[in-house]
């Protein structure tokens, strides 16, 4: 009897020991964890239980079947963060560089089937140079299934990615298909195929960090929303991330306690607004003074900053903040910012989280580069995504409402539930400059006429009261209470029912 026990502790140890010392100890040179210590950062102390660690690969092609490695370059299983369940699987580059053969391919499967039946999240920490290229077709038919389930499952459990070493191919695309994907700086990246198949085919050279490093993914490209200095930080934010998500679409987000009070005032929101209409301010200043306990996870913190996305709580309930950041481009939207706000609304609004629009917007804007990069079709994104929203939905303006972007901005007639203005609103078609300029073009020459235009023009619309005696805004409120009457607001609407129109599904301008 003994043996056999004995024989299983031996069968795990050799599983465990993933790649062999060697691999180990490269991968710890890099400055990295290995694919067993992340998951051990990530979840909660003695909460995993494991899957499929014996599973082996079935390829005997290039001398395949002397190289088999229990677990087959992968971790799967279940644990939980912060006693609330999640599943995994962290990629283990040590065994043919966390590559996918078709057993490999079926654990993962598995744990996403096993999530979206049992409403959990799926969380993917990647390191793996995608499609074993050993098992050819096997492999990219598992990568199939894999991104099968990534679809099925969107909307109905969060699903999250973490990119930790060099990923490439399907350990990419099917990060791509998920909610969230993050990096670690410096030691992470994504790329179709990596800096040699590169060079092979259109001979250029490259840098891993110049063709998929968290400089073009976090910072330009917006494939990454965010990225972290180092594997403990990343995994650790990811928790943090965790806590304000609801673990499917069949149950609220979690609430929890907060000693933070709901009726709050704060009297320095009071003079956030510059008296000069062109002088920036922080957005995120009114979001950390609102929020509970100042506690904002902010999504894409570093790509298309003229808009802020993210989570945060009222009342111990999460919400979802979409603000524009008057600090950069003085808040306009332009194309990377209607993406990546709609992205977030639309996750929102697949699971339940009410949305809070904090709204400080000169317009989209105008150009050549925006126009040929498509801003018509990207800025209809979010448009689209508040429009068809049912989630309850607060909107706080503060000040520039211009013109279409005012429509945007989970305005009223969009279906915005609650909509607030605070008294330094300015709620028109355009800014007082530039209405005078068109609508009394023959006083151009004439500077002093002009002024008198504009003071005119800003007299009568550069406030909220217009607005507000039409019903487009419910009422002007007091920037020192805005807490306070987000917290009553969002309260009012816990009963709210709300359902579009039958559809297959809708077509949002892609
Ligand atoms: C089999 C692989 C592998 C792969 C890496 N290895 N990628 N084995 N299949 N795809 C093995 C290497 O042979 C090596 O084994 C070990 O993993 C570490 O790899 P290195 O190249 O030494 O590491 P590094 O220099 O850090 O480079 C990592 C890398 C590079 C950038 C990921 O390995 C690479 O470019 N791999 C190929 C990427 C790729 O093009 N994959 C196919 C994508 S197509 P030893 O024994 O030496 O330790 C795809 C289809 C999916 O995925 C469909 C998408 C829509």
């Amino acid at each position: 009897m003994r043996h056999i026990l004995e024989e299983l502790a031996k069968r795990r140890a050799r599983a465990r020991a993933g790649g062999g010392p060697k691999r180990i100890a490269a991968q710890h040179a890099k400055g990295t964890l290995t694919a067993r210590e992340r998951l051990d950062v990530l979840l909660d102390e003695d909460s995993f239980e494991e899957f499929d660690m014996f599973v082996e690969h079935r390829s005997h092609d290039f001398g395949m079947e002397k190289q088999r490695v229990p677990g087959d370059g992968v971790v799967t299983g279940w644990g939980a963060i912060n006693g609330r369940p999640v599943y995994v699987f962290s990629k283990d580059f040590t065994v043919f560089g966390g590559s996918l053969s078709k057993a490999h391919a079926e654990k993962i499967v598995k744990v996403q089937e096993m999530a979206m039946r049992n409403g959990a999240p799926i969380i993917g920490l990647f390191d793996a140079g995608g499609a074993r290229i050993q098992e050819g077709v096997d492999s990219l038919a598992g990568y199939a299934d894999i991104f099968l389930r990534n679809v099925l499952s969107s909307g109905v459990i969060p699903q999250i990615s973490v990119i930790m070493g060099p990923c490439a191919g399907g350990d990419v695309y099917s990060p791509a298909m998920t909610d969230f994907i993050f990096m670690v700086k410096d030691t992470a990246y994504m790329y179709v195929t990596g800096p040699d198949v590169v060079k092979t085919v259109i001979n250029e050279d490259v840098s891993h960090e110049d063709l998929g490093g968290y400089r073009v993914h976090a910072l330009k490209s917006g494939v990454a929303d965010g990225a972290f200095e180092n594997d403990l930080e990343a995994l650790t934010q990811v928790r943090r991330l965790i806590d304000f998500l609801p673990l499917s679409n069949r149950v609220a987000p979690p609430a929890w306690e907060s000693l933070d009070e709901p009726g709050r005032d704060d009297p320095s929101l009071d003079t956030l607004v510059p008296a000069h209409p062109n002088t920036p301010y922080d957005m995120k200043e009114l979001i950390t003074k609102v929020v509970d306990e100042a506690d904002f996870f902010e999504i894409s913190t570093e790509w298309a900053k003229n808009i802020i996305t993210g989570f945060g709580r009222l009342g111990g309930e999460t919400i979802g903040l979409v603000a524009n950041q008057p600090q950069v481009l003085a808040g306009v939207l332009d194309i990377d910012a209607s993406r990546k706000a709609a992205r977030f609304v639309r996750f929102c609004d697949a699971f339940g989280i009410p949305i809070v629009t904090f709204v400080d917007v000169p317009g989209f804007m105008p150009g050549t580069k925006q126009e040929q990069g498509g801003l018509i079709k990207h800025g209809a994104k979010l448009l689209f995504a508040f429009a068809e929203a049912t989630v309850p939905k607060v909107t706080v303006i503060t000040r520039k409402a211009y013109g279409g972007a005012f429509d945007v901005m989970s305005s009223k007639n969009i279906r915005g539930d609650v909509n607030y203005a605070w008294p330094t609103a300015e709620i028109a078609v355009m800014g007082p400059r530039q209405a005078v300029e068109i609508i009394f073009r023959g006083d151009i020459g004439d500077a002093e006429k002009l002024a008198v235009r504009e003071a005119e023009y800003r007299a009568h619309f550069a406030n909220p009261f217009v607005a507000a005696s039409r019903g487009y805004i419910d009422d002007v409120i007091m920037p020192r209470e805005t807490r306070r009457r987000l917290v009553r607001a969002l309260g009012s609407l816990k009963g709210k029912e709300l359902k579009n129109p039958w559809k297959k599904h809708d077509n949002i301008p892609l």
